[in-house]
């Protein structure tokens, strides 16, 4: 293991892109997801490009670095199952259990993580937590439905904020738009996770734990830490 005492975010970030690698089954299409850490993955995947069929990607952004590294990319709907799927995370707990969504692709990372056997998650020690909720909670959600979802939301202390892209709602890959929830404390995050699922107008709530992380690389300054 590398003692990397001195190493920047970004090169931790790079670390456990790399480190993901071993999880990655020859012969078969492998789980992509979104973000800065995943991008050091996708990179790192080049290498092994020959090895493997290709990827299901689970946003725009990844799907076009995947194809401009000549990784051929497969719709979700041509995939039964994958053996893994590799993704960051906002926040994780000691659970497994993940804040997702700040690259605004939950979503899609949610339903090509349901294909797969293992949520491989990769991140810098920043993102591990107690609890889950110090970062604002990504929702995504139907523009109509807005207003009441910010309602419900601050029924139970949370001030739900439109992402705005350039002074204007952001829109996702689906079309929609994303809140952003502070000050909530998710202490049961499964529950939450099927609460919140439930409301009229949520698109995808950003709590993967229904979907965990089965492992977690972690790049800390002691190297890349295994949680699972
Ligand atoms: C995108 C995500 C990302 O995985 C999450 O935001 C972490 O991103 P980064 O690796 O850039 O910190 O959920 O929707």
């Amino acid at each position: 293991m590398t003692t990397p005492a001195s190493l920047t975010q970004d090169e931790l970030k790079t670390l456990v892109g790399q480190a993901a690698l071993q999880y990655v089954v020859p012969g078969e299409i492998v789980g992509v997801g979104t973000g800065s850490t995943v991008n050091k993955f996708i990179d790192a995947l080049a290498s092994m490009k020959d090895s493997i069929k290709g990827a299901v990607s689970s946003s725009t952004a990844s799907t076009q670095r995947l194809q401009q590294l000549g990784i051929p990319v497969f719709d979700a709907n041509e995939v039964e199952s994958l053996s893994v799927y590799i993704d960051g995370a906002d926040e994780i707990d000691g659970s497994g259990y993940m804040v997702k969504g700040g690259g605004a692709a939950l979503t899609r990372e949610k339903i090509v993580a349901a294909l797969a056997k293992r949520f491989v998650c990769i991140a810098d020690a920043s993102k591990r937590v107690e609890a889950l909720g110090g970062f604002p909670l990504p929702v995504e959600v139907i523009p109509m439905a807005t207003s009441q979802i910010q309602r419900r939301f601050a029924a139970m202390g949370g001030e739900a904020t439109v992402r705005l892209k350039d002074g204007s709602p952001l829109v996702t890959d689906n079309g929609q738009h994303i809140l952003d929830v502070r000050g909530l404390v998710i202490r049961d995050p499964l529950a939450f996770e099927s609460a919140v699922n439930q409301w009229p107008g949520v698109v995808t709530v950003g709590v993967f734990a229904h979907q965990r992380a089965h492992v977690c690389l972690l790049g800390t300054a002691q190297g890349v830490e295994t949680l699972s």
